[in-house]
């Protein structure tokens, strides 16, 4: 009886044993394959078949970790060097527009394995004092990266400064560029809402949109008050295309990429051949702010600033007629050229 009791005891602990040893085998092959960073070249459009391309698991726990410790500037030239990580010109550049939402695009493509994005506007082609300083000063300015990798960043004043077009094409002819846009009448009056903002902060009074947006002489749009003139989209665009053809450009719907991200990123993938890989996971509705925020992983995830998502002032709404019509023929313009229409009143 006790030898049949120590036998069956003798095989149960064997299977446990077993079952021990085979998860543990698992568990260190697993570990193993994720070690191993597969180089991606994004840019290219290189990409085998679904399997073969799979950016690591690792890249996007690298992205929040290690990269961010070298961001911070935490990391030696040494440290640098063995983890082969680079200072890269950007391959593509958010050059606008002002208040079109060009954060959140920022922010939401940085989900991606393959992006790096330039957490700070450097303002390297709208302003005369830094363009001065050179071309290596402004990759100085980007973040470390992997080779694979591709740099990004933004800058909202390059859409509507003279000189930068000519400027990043003499740098690279071939870069990509996005613009991300919104309804021009409500553009304008977040742009106003931001510079109120500003005043009130520094204790100023300031004028109300209407008195600003309408010219009191003339009772017609005030074409020179600059949050008009930067939401005529197509007159910016037509100095950008007497450098870039049209097909280096990628039109991002900013008034959906509120409401509705994923698809609109989908598209930005597309246009700089990354393969597909911010999902619905990275995106998830936050009531209380009323906007989309980002999952990097089970752990890290974040909204953007207060500063993004301002309640805008009421604003008479003879002056929104007013403004929706002047923008109208800009706007059918503005469709005719890029091939993208928007549904704008
Ligand atoms: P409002 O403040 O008018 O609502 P930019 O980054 O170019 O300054 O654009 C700011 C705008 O981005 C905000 O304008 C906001 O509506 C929009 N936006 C788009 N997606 C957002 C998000 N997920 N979180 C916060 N703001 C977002």
């Amino acid at each position: 009886m006790l030898f049949k009791q120590q036998a069956l005891l003798r095989q149960k602990l064997f299977v446990l044993g077993s079952l021990a040893i085979g998860s543990l085998l698992y568990l260190v092959a697993r570990v193993g394959s994720l070690d191993r960073l597969q180089p991606l070249c994004p840019i290219d459009g290189r990409f085998g078949p679904r399997g073969q391309d799979e950016m690591p698991l690792r890249a996007l726990q690298f992205k929040r970790g290690l990269l961010h410790e070298f961001r911070k500037g935490n990391a030696t030239k040494e440290q640098i060097r063995l983890h082969n990580l680079v200072q890269q010109l950007p391959k593509a550049i958010i050059i606008g527009v002002r208040k079109g939402g060009t954060r959140a695009l920022l922010e939401m493509l940085n989900l991606h394995p393959a992006v790096v994005k330039a957490s700070q506007e450097i303002h390297f082609f709208d302003n005369d004092e830094n363009y001065a300083k050179g071309i290596e000063w402004y990759r100085k300015k980007m973040p470390f990266s992997y080779p694979h990798q591709i740099t990004i960043e933004k800058s909202p004043a390059y859409f509507i400064t003279e000189e930068v077009p000519e400027r990043i094409y003499k740098m690279n002819s071939s870069i990509k560029l996005l613009i991300i846009v919104r309804e021009p009448t409500t553009r304008a009056i977040s742009d106003y809402t931001q510079v109120l903002e500003g005043k009130e902060r520094k204790n100023k009074t300031y004028y109300k949109f209407e008195k600003l947006a309408i010219d009191p002489n003339t009772c017609e749009v005030n074409t020179k008050y600059k949050a008009v003139r930067t939401s005529i989209y197509t007159k910016h665009l037509e100095r950008w295309l007497k450098y870039f053809p049209i097909e280096q450009f990628h039109i991002v719907d900013g008034d959906r990429l509120i409401t509705e991200p994923l698809p609109e990123l989908q598209l930005v993938e597309k246009f700089l051949n990354l393969p597909p890989r911010i999902s619905q996971y990275n995106l998830y509705f936050n009531a209380t702010r009323g906007f989309y925020c980002l999952r990097f992983n089970i752990v890290f995830n974040k909204c953007l600033a207060g500063s993004k998502g301002r309640i805008h002032p009421e604003v008479d709404t003879s002056v929104i007629t007013k403004l929706r019509k002047f923008f109208h023929p800009f706007n059918q313009k503005f469709y005719q050229i890029t091939g993208r229409t928007f549904n704008w009143p």
